[in-house]
C-alpha cells in the first residue's frame, strides 16, 4: 500500500476491511489505484488522492437514518433530496468521519471525500481525480465507465472528463426516474462555464 507521513494507512485499511463487505473493500482498493494513476496523469498530489480514495466510502455502509442523524449532528447541510435519498450523504458524512475518527486534517483531502458523489461548484483538480477514480476504477464494468476510461486514455482534459462523469450520473438518475440532486446540476453548470471561458 502507499505511505503518508503521520498517517497509519495500514491501520485504516484493516479497519475498513473489517467493516466493509468484500465487494466494497475491493472497490476501495480499485479507487486507490485509479486515483494514483489519475493523479500522476493530471499532476495532482498522489498521496492526497490516494488518501481521499482510501476513505471516500468510509460511511457507505451506514443506513439512511444513521446518515441523516450524523449529518444533523455534524451540521452538514441536508437537502430535500438527501432526506429522500440519504445514501447520498455518505460523502459529506464520510469526510467528517475521516476527520473525527481517522484523524485526517488535510482540508483538500476532506473536501475531495465530501464531494465524491455529485461534486461541487468549486471543484479542485484533486476533487475531480477522486470523483473520476470512483467512477472508472477497474471493478466498474458499466458502459459509461469503459467510455470514460477510453476518453481519459485518449487525452481528454480533467474538466471535460469530470463533466462527462457528472453527465453520466445525471442521465442515470433521469433514466431511472430518481431524484436529481441540485448539487449535480450546479457542479455541471460551474464546470461548463469554466471550460467555456
Ligand atoms: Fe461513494
Ligand atoms: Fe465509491
Amino acid at each position: 500500500m502507499f505511505t503518508i507521513r503521520k498517517i497509519d494507512v495500514e491501520k485504516i485499511l484493516s479497519e475498513l476491511k473489517g467493516q466493509m463487505k468484500p465487494k466494497r473493500f475491493q472497490h476501495t482498493l480499485g479507487v486507490i489505484q485509479a486515483a494514483r494513476d489519475l493523479a500522476q496523469k493530471f499532476e495532482v498530489d498522489v498521496g492526497k488522492a490516494q488518501l481521499a480514495a482510501l476513505l471516500h466510502d468510509c460511511a457507505k455502509c451506514m443506513d439512511g437514518n444513521r446518515l441523516i442523524k450524523m449529518a444533523e449532528e455534524y451540521g452538514i447541510e441536508i437537502d430535500m433530496v438527501d432526506r429522500e435519498v440519504p445514501a447520498m450523504l455518505h460523502a459529506p458524512v464520510g469526510a467528517e468521519l475521516a476527520k473525527r475518527k481517522y484523524g485526517i486534517n488535510d482540508e483538500d483531502v476532506l473536501q475531495a471525500i465530501a464531494s465524491h458523489t455529485v461534486g461541487s461548484e468549486n471543484m479542485t483538480a484533486l476533487d475531480k481525480v477522486v470523483i473520476l477514480a470512483d467512477t472508472i476504477e477497474s471493478g466498474r464494468r458499466t458502459k459509461n465507465a469503459i467510455l470514460l476510461r477510453e476518453m481519459i486514455s485518449e487525452g481528454t482534459s480533467l474538466d471535460e472528463a469530470t463533466i462527462c462523469c457528472i453527465d453520466f450520473k445525471i442521465k442515470f438518475v433521469i433514466k431511472s426516474k430518481g431524484l436529481l440532486h441540485p448539487k449535480a446540476v450546479s457542479t455541471r453548470n460551474a464546470l461548463l462555464l469554466k471550460i467555456q471561458k
